[in-house]
């Protein structure tokens, strides 16, 4: 159980959440819940499986005719995740490849990722490759022997987490990050991120996925529950705790900790951690083991996730176990390439402003994450396009663009702070002083006329606006 439960939700999945949601306030949320909400769950879980020595589906139907409808809602969870499960994991792999054929220099740029996502095939390929892995273990029925190497690999990737982390938290620019991370902001305290931490404790424990009710089906009479949640509990949220302390600082170190960085999402591992590596002495050699390690982690989940679907189906259709997951197999890989193409040639395409697999990672959503509606979309682009004529050469006030859009300037600030991560000031500011500093290195453009041109009162007030937002002395650039 522990080794389902530690997987990509605690190194991918948690770190990206409580970077997004004010770090040291989801972090506080998320282990009040973990101690309480999440003990009790987990307890009862395993108690109701050991009880009835049945996995979900007929475990709740055993306790009550009327409950089992709980079962099967049970049961769509890990129907529903697995797929895209595999397509992070086909990630993993390609990060893995990449350190380990040398090009880890390469994967620590910009772009690398976001390249990487955009093609069609190449990622496609690995996701495949992934599933693969995981449906011939199950095939072969290695599953134990797997779990036997994860055993061994995983305190080796305890090990270097810490060797990680604290390399990451030693480097200049690291305090902002650390203090981000670990000190709850009470104002930072909202009901979305109460109820991504809410999602992400029910992913990180397998809660709520008849997970738990098949292990505790499994456990012995006279086994302590309580001491095994635990110390379950203490084993995952302690290794989540370790990937955010790696990866959130991190963000500070290598792009200062903007938002729109720390908002990266579910793409944050892959942006940040290669450009730790690749500031490491040694990261290369680090940055294969971890991305080998991870790809265990990520694969011992994957591989009890595709068994409880094998279960469930063998369970309602009693047909041979080898056909089943053949069957599985082949959804997955259907189910997954939308997945992966979301993040390319489909990325037009969003279900409620949600990229498609941010759509079946439904545990933040279904637990409520902002979306970006349509209204907003269209209020963010209609603003922009006011910007892209240059309307802002007349006007820099929030009111004036708020009032042709018909909405009110706060409402206004409000939606491309939501979009965009920024406020609607910041757009118009950055938009003229990108366009001042083009015209100034322009020579033949005199300075009292670009003064005039964006409407400023006098040349010497435009001067001290140079100075102050370009932070140069305007006589600087018509020497
Ligand atoms: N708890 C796993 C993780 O944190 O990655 C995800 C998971 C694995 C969920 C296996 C369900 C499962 F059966």
């Amino acid at each position: 159980a522990a080794g389902s439960a530690v997987g990509l939700g605690n190194l991918w999945r948690f770190p990206y959440l409580a970077a997004k949601y004010g770090g040291g306030s989801f972090l506080l949320i998320y282990v009040i819940l973990a101690v309480t909400f999440g003990f009790a769950l987990m307890i009862t879980e395993i108690a109701l499986g050991r009880k009835t020595g049945k996995s979900a589906l007929y475990a709740f139907s055993t306790l009550h005719e009327k409950c089992g409808f709980i079962g099967i809602l049970a049961s769509i969870v890990p129907i529903i995740i697995l797929p895209y499960y595999c397509v992070i994991g086909g990630w993993v792999i390609k990060f893995a490849w990449a350190f380990l054929t040398g090009s880890g220099n390469a994967a620590a740029a910009d772009d690398y990722f976001s390249n990487f996502i955009a093609r069609t095939g190449e990622p496609v390929m690995w996701l495949v490759f992934f599933i693969l892995a995981t449906s011939v273990v199950i095939l072969l029925g290695v599953n134990k022997g797997i779990e036997n190497i994860s055993k061994v690999l995983m305190p080796l990737l305890v090990v270097l987490s810490v060797i990680i982390a604290v390399f990451v938290v030693t480097r200049p620019g690291a305090g902002a990050g650390i203090v981000y991370y670990l000190k709850p902001d009470l104002s930072k305290i909202s009901a979305n991120a109460f109820l991504a931490a809410l999602g992400q404790l029910f992913y990180s424990m397998s809660l709520a996925m008849g997970i738990m009710i098949t292990y505790g089906s499994y456990m012995k009479k006279n086994e302590d529950i309580e001491s095994s949640v635990r110390n379950i509990e203490i084993f995952d949220t302690g290794i989540a705790f370790l990937a955010g302390l790696m990866i959130v600082p991190a963000v500070f170190v290598f792009s200062g900790g903007d938002q729109a960085s720390l908002k990266a999402g579910p793409t944050l591992m892959f942006i940040t951690l290669p450009k730790v590596f690749d500031s490491m002495a040694g990261g290369h050699l680090i940055g294969t083991v971890f991305f080998v390690l991870v790809l265990f982690a990520a694969l011992t989940s994957s591989i009890s996730l595709m068994e409880t679907v094998v279960s469930i189906f063998v369970d309602k259709t009693k047909k041979s176990r080898k056909f089943i997951t053949v069957c599985v197999t082949v959804y997955t890989v259907l189910m997954a390439i939308p997945s992966s193409l979301g993040f390319g040639i489909w990325s037009g395409f969003s279900i409620h402003g949600m990229s498609i697999l941010d759509f079946f990672d439904f545990h933040s959503h279904i637990y409520g994450e902002e979306k970006i509606s349509a209204q907003y979309a269209s209020i963010m682009s209609k603003f922009l396009q006011m910007l892209e004529d240059g309307v802002y050469r007349q006007h820099r006030d929030v009111t004036y663009y708020a009032s042709e859009l018909c909405v009110t300037p706060k409402y206004l600030s409000e939606v491309t702070k939501k979009v965009s991560g920024y406020a609607a000031n910041y757009w118009i500011n950055r938009y003229t002083i990108l366009d001042i500093s083009r015209l100034l290195r322009d020579k033949s453009l005199s300075f009292v006329y670009i003064s005039d041109l964006f409407g400023f009162s006098s040349p010497s007030y435009f001067s001290r606006y140079v100075q102050h937002n370009l932070g140069i002395k305007s006589s600087d650039y018509r020497e």
